[in-house]
């Protein structure tokens, strides 16, 4: 049984293979309409979500199965009965626990307890199936990976690991352009390094705008995220040097622009570069839906 839990399981033929599966479902759906017949999931989420929510439902009734959402907004994982106890009985019912949590050892715990793969729709660490979708799109746009050069600009987060993980897997050059002491996990940022060695591609954090230059992508997320109540005012004078406007576009000479969504128009993203011809942030959204299928059909077994 193989888990998602922080996108350090798979290797790289693996997640070219789960890239393959989603372009293939995503040209011939029909084609894969009965692969999760008679078997279903429980989508639990801690924190609010637009797409990570309507993809994973829609990905388990494009499969022929069913997704059965459990809002936990109002009651984080682990108060009413024991993870433990809460995984046992899902286990007894469902195929398969997708997660959205605050905490990553929620879903360590879920996955000791439970019997069943568990995958992570986004913790306080990792964002694995966005990061696949994210690089799904960037093999669409540009038609390669391997030595593809990609700047992440803005808050080293969730999104920021997970793009380093799956950056150095697929061989993918990342770089984290964040201020100081804003910068990714380091524990992740160390094994994602080695682990990029080995694929023949680089990671780095820089602290100065001023670098970004000759990149082929350039990618930003929020600058509070989710779980974080900072005001996004107050951290406004620290980021905005990171802000991707028409100027540090053109600048980092990236052919596109990403954001895994929901964007702060006109704070770590302008509306002119959103709506602009080199945004992809909507096939990134579309994406989502077929990696979605595709980890599915991979991890539940038939
Ligand atoms: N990108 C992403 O995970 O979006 P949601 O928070 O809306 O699911
Ligand atoms: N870093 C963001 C990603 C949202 C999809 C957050 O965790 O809120």
């Amino acid at each position: 049984m193989r888990h998602l839990l922080t996108g350090f399981e798979f290797n790289q033929d693996e997640y070219l293979d789960i890239l393959d599966t989603a372009a293939a479902m995503k040209r011939e759906p029909e084609k894969f309409a009965e692969v999760l017949k008679g078997r279903s999931g429980a989508i639990m989420f801690e924190k609010p979500s637009l797409r990570t929510r309507t993809t994973f439902e829609l990905a388990f009734y494009r499969l022929g199965g069913h997704g059965v959402y459990l809002d936990l907004q109002n009651g984080e994982l682990g108060k009413r009965e024991t993870i433990g106890d809460y995984a046992r009985n899902l286990c007894r019912w469902v195929d398969c626990l997708v997660g959205r949590v605050f905490a990553q050892k929620t879903l360590e715990e879920l996955a000791c307890y439970g019997s069943v793969p568990v995958i992570n729709a986004l913790s306080d660490l990792y964002h694995p199936a966005q990061a696949m979708a994210d690089y799904m799109t960037v093999r669409e746009h540009l038609g390669r990976l391997k030595g593809v050069k990609l700047a992440y600009v803005g808050d080293g987060n969730n999104v920021t690991n997970s793009l380093f993980v799956a950056g150095a897997t697929l061989g993918v050059n990342v770089t984290c352009f964040c201020p100081l002491g804003c910068g990714p996990d380091v524990q992740v940022f160390t094994k994602a390094s080695e682990l990029a060695r080995k694929n023949g591609c680089t990671l780095a954090v820089e602290n100065d705008p001023a670098l970004l230059k000759d990149f082929d992508v350039i990618y930003t997320d929020t600058w509070v995220s989710m779980g974080d109540n900072t005001p996004l005012e107050a951290v406004k004078k620290k980021y905005m040097p990171y802000q991707i406007n028409q100027e540090l576009l053109q600048r980092s000479g990236a052919q596109i622009v990403m954001h895994c969504l929901p964007a702060h128009r006109n704070y770590e993203i302008t509306d002119e570069v959103m709506d602009g011809p080199k945004s992809v942030v909507f096939d990134e959204a579309e994406n989502r839906l077929h990696i979605h299928m595709s980890v599915l059909s991979k991890l539940i077994k038939a």
